[in-house]
Formats: structure tokens, C-alpha cells, sequence
């Protein structure tokens, strides 16, 4: 069994333990071999809010000196090897939250045709959304050959979905103009999609850093775009609301200042640019809000059903993971030896935004 860890004091420091030969499963327990899952900007906040959100609580780092290492979350796509559960049969296939490794042992509870949740006691404080496993053979039309994109985009564009829903819902706070911070981001693509279809939308910002300007406009989804170093470029006359995926409180501090009582409102998503988060004198925070998709996604659960809910995220998925295909190139990895010669890239942003990183387990290759 390997595990891919890092130092939670020190992104940077990163290495892979192998533990021998795995534990057998007790009662009402399953073992699952981790086919493949993907790994982007999302991955690196889920360190960055490691002990905030608690994403360190999902998988334990494993091994001897386990202490000050953590193992970061994954979206992907697993077996059930071994069973003690009636009712998951071993070969059953498993979309959903992962730890880098080879395999997990999970408690399954409320287990259904379609999902199951991990009662696992560790897990029992997160929120749900992360402990819910789709067995995806029972899913109506579930097509294999669409695994890349759903484990790489579907946790994305679920939350630039959540995004467009709350901006109608709060009248785009009553602003004329939505400024997206790192807006070559695949959650914030995504949610260009929808303003771009969405006629009452208001017109769209895109700002991202020079050397991702060029792929930024070649979307033809963003009405103009700004480089960081040009924020003054930005019309302060015009009533704005920021959605944020950065996290950079430099960036964020000069934009409000900027804007002043035209800055609306700020939503607070994303800290691509997790090595630049802290205060700024200039963030207006009375009208800044975290968003959180997870418990977006539990809201729109109890007004729409899990079933109503499902229908319009999935719809809205499934077309915008079909018009991505214009711009986005799936690279495929191998191993945890893959993520180790790409991890340094992905936390220091130099990933181009069209690639999506896809880590392919290697004993998937030699089956
Ligand atoms: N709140 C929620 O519930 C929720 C849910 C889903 C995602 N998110 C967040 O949304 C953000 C976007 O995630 P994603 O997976 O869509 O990102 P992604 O596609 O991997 O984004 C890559 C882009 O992020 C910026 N970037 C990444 N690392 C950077 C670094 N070290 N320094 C500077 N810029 C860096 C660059 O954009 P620019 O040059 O354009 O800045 C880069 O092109 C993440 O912070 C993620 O956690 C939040």
C-alpha cells in the first residue's frame, strides 16, 4: 500500500509511503484499489484549508513519522476488492473522494442502489457531500469513456453551477458588471459558460495573470479581460461584484480600494494563489462572503431533492463538460510517481489552464 503525502507546514516537502502488505477488512467494511483521479488548483486549497475546512481529517497519513504529513483529498474512480458488506459486490465501481494512494478501506452505511455514504468514524463531522460514493454501474447511461472529464470537472463545474444559481438568486447584487479573479481556472470557465448563455447576466470581467491572457481571451467567454497589473483598467463607475477564486489579498485590496462603493459585493471561492492569502488594508470586508459549494449544494438539496438537484447540476455538467472539449487537453499520468514530477508544477500555478492532469494508478496499466 503507498501513499502520497505532504508536509502540512510545507507544501513543497512531499513524499510517497509504503506501508507493506495491506490490513484485512472486518466486518461491514470494503477495500477499494484507486483506479484514477485527477488533480488541479482545487487539490492545492484543499491543503491551503487543510486545518480550516478540515481536509487533513479525510485519510490519516499512514506510516511510520506520520506526524506533520497530511494527505490531500482526490476526485476519482475505485473498485470495491474486497467486501464484507451485503449488498457491494467486489467489483463494483466507486466515483468519488479518494486519497492518492492505492487503496482504502471504507465503512459503508446508507448504501442504496445508486451510492452509499462512509460511516467511517473519522469522517462522521465532514460535510456530506465529501462522504458520498456513486456506484456509478447502476447510473442510467453511465459511459465510461466520459471518467476523465467527470473526475476532473464535474467537482468544478458543480460549483460554478452553485455560483451561477446564488448570483441569480441574489439579483447579481444588483451590480453591472462581475469581475472574475483567476479567471483561466476551470471553476471559473465554467462559470463563464453560464453568464455567457444567461441573457440577465450581467457583462463579465475576466482578470488573470499576463501569461494566461491570451488563453483567457481565446475562450470568447469573458466580454473583456484584465492582466493583475492593469486593474485600473477596470471601470470604478460601474456598480461590480467580484467573484473571487485567487485568494490574493494584494490583488483583492487594490480592486476594492478601486471600485470603492461600487464594490458590491465580493464572493470569496477559491485560493489559487494560496501563497498570497492574508489581510489587506484595502478588502472592504463588510461586503465579502465565503462561498462554499458543499453547503450550497445542501441548500438546493432541500428546496429541489436530491433527485431535482441532481437533474439540473448534472444537465448543466454534462453540456458544459461537451463544450469544454474546444479548449481543454487531458495529460495522463502515471502513478504516484506521475503526481510526484507534476505536483511541484500544479502548487506553483505553472500548469497551462487547458491542461487537466489525470493520474492513472500504474497497476490499472499492467491489468
Ligand atoms: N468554495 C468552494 O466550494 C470551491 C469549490 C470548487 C473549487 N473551488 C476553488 O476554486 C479555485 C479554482 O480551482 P480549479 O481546480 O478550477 O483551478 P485550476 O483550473 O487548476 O486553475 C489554475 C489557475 O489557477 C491560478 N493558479 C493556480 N496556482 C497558482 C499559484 N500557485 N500561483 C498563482 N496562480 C495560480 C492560475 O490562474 P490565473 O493566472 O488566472 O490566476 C492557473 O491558471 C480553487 O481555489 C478551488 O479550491 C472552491
Amino acid at each position: 500500500m503507498a501513499q502520497f503525502q505532504i508536509r502540512k507546514d510545507d507544501f513543497s516537502a512531499l513524499r510517497v509511503v509504503s506501508t507493506g502488505a495491506s490490513v484485512a477488512i472486518e466486518e461491514g467494511e470494503v477495500k477499494v484499489k484507486i483506479n484514477r483521479f485527477a488533480f488541479t488548483a482545487n487539490n492545492i486549497t484543499y491543503a491551503a484549508a487543510g486545518d480550516l475546512i478540515g481536509y487533513w481529517q479525510f485519510f490519516p497519513a499512514l506510516g511510520d513519522s506520520a506526524d506533520g504529513w497530511g494527505v490531500i483529498p482526490v476526485w476519482g474512480f475505485a473498485e470495491i476488492t474486497d467486501s464484507k458488506v451485503d449488498g457491494l459486490p467486489v467489483g463494483d465501481k466507486l466515483f468519488g473522494y479518494f486519497p492518492p494512494a492505492n487503496d482504502l478501506t471504507m465503512v459503508p452505511v446508507n448504501i442504496s442502489e445508486n451510492r452509499f455514504v462512509d460511516g467511517a468514524e473519522h469522517r462522521s463531522a465532514l460535510p456530506p457531500g465529501y462522504n458520498t460514493y456513486r456506484r456509478v454501474n447502476s447510473e442510467l447511461g453511465y459511459d465510461a469513456s466520459m471518467d476523465n472529464e467527470r473526475m476532473l470537472l464535474w467537482p468544478l463545474f458543480i460549483t460554478s453551477f452553485c455560483l451561477w444559481d446564488s448570483l441569480q438568486v441574489n439579483n447579481w447584487y444588483e451590480a453591472e458588471q462581475l469581475i472574475v479573479i483567476s479567471a483561466s481556472s476551470k471553476t471559473s470557465i465554467g462559470m463563464a459558460y453560464a453568464l455567457h448563455e444567461d441573457d440577465k447576466a450581467p457583462k463579465v470581467v475576466g482578470m488573470t495573470s499576463t501569461r494566461n491572457l491570451d488563453l483567457v481571451n481565446s475562450l470568447g467567454l469573458y466580454d473583456s479581460s484584465v492582466s493583475y497589473d492593469s486593474i485600473t483598467d477596470i471601470d470604478p463607475n460601474i456598480p461590480a461584484v467580484i467573484v473571487d477564486m485567487s485568494g490574493n489579498s494584494e490583488v483583492l485590496g487594490k480592486l476594492h480600494s478601486h471600485l470603492g462603493d461600487n464594490m458590491k459585493f465580493c464572493v470569496n471561492v477559491g485560493i489559487t494563489h494560496w501563497e498570497a492569502t492574508g489581510t489587506n488594508e484595502g478588502i472592504i470586508t463588510e461586503r465579502s462572503e465565503m462561498f462554499f459549494a458543499p453547503s450550497h449544494i445542501q441548500m438546493r438539496i432541500k428546496d429541489w431533492g436530491v433527485e431535482g438537484f441532481d437533474k439540473k447540476s448534472a444537465d448543466f455538467i454534462t453540456q458544459t463538460v461537451a463544450k469544454s472539449r474546444s479548449w481543454l487537453k487531458l495529460k495522463t499520468l502515471s502513478g504516484l510517481s506521475g503526481l510526484e514530477g507534476i505536483y511541484p508544477d500544479i502548487c506553483a500555478g505553472t500548469v497551462a489552464p487547458d491542461e487537466g492532469i489525470i493520474i492513472e494508478m500504474e497497476e490499472l496499466r499492467k491489468d
